[in-house]
């Protein structure tokens, strides 16, 4: 059976949006697989509903704005830039394919370029097959942790630190500093690993309390490494134990709320 891509557009109204717009008006051809969403700058992309857009089962989503030097809201389109790059880190831990999300700038001129961004996209697709989460039986393990990756990025500091990335990497503060933005960029991927990791841990405890054992062989993580995220989730009453089993507690998630 033929298979046909279904891809989502989130594009710039300045640039990328005008552009598949010239593409119509020049009746540029290009694959008919791309469902629009106008937004006024690719900064406004929240990752949350790129991630919502996945797990509804989107083969693809092409967010595309305007070239770095364009952007009418000055860095709106560098700041997406540093919220994909995040996300699809974070995307390639759950076994969905991150190449399933794509990051384009094309100016209001580009009728032609959109044309050959679409293009190329859905040939990309169309090579990978359908989304492991379309149709009625989704993979449920992807799944589960794409929902983790959900959680993690819905994190306020972590929002707050990836829109802090630029103005500590490219400006000094007050005391005339300047972090690197290697060390930067290793701090933030730890803090986001860790962060998807209780976040996993969270939905697993949900759903069935759990050892120390349990998690660490569920997560291939060290029973340390589960141990210690264990002590600062419960330090954020997030989980407590549940009951013992032996001698190992079992942990289960509290409700919020
Ligand atoms: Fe187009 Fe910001 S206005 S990317």
């Amino acid at each position: 059976m033929s298979y046909e891509p279904r891809i989502v557009g989130f594009l710039c109204n300045w640039c990328a949006y005008s552009a598949a717009d010239l593409a119509g008006m020049s009746r540029i051809s290009y694959p008919s697989t791309i469902r629009i969403v106008r937004l006024m700058c690719s900064g406004r992309v929240d990752p949350v509903i790129v991630v919502d857009t996945l797990a509804k089962g989107a083969d693809g989503v092409l967010i595309a704005g305007c070239r770095p030097g364009d952007c009418h809201y000055l860095e709106g389109n560098l700041n997406a830039e540093v919220k994909i790059k995040m996300l699809k880190r974070l995307i390639a831990k759950t076994g969905f394919n991150p190449d399933r999300l794509r990051l384009e700038w094309i100016p209001a001129s580009g009728g032609n370029l959109f044309a050959e961004v679409v293009t190329n996209f859905t040939n990309q697709l169309s090579s990978l097959g359908p989304s492991p989460l379309a149709g009625d039986n989704p993979d449920q393990s992807i799944l589960e942790r794409l929902m983790a990756v959900r959680d993690t990025v819905a994190d306020v500091r972590l929002r707050e630190l990836v829109g802090k990335e630029r103005q500590v990497t490219e400006k000094e503060n007050m005391y005339g500093e300047r972090i690197l933005a290697e060390e930067f960029e290793r701090r933030l991927n730890g803090y986001i690993d860790d962060e998807f990791e209780r976040h996993i841990i969270l939905r697993l405890v949900k759903d069935q309390p759990s050892s120390i054992k349990d998690l660490s062989e569920r997560l291939k993580l060290s029973p340390d490494k589960v141990l210690r995220h264990i002590s600062v989730m419960r330090r954020k009453n997030l989980v407590a134990v549940n009951s013992i089993e032996g001698r190992s507690p079992l942990y289960t998630a509290l409700e919020v709320g």
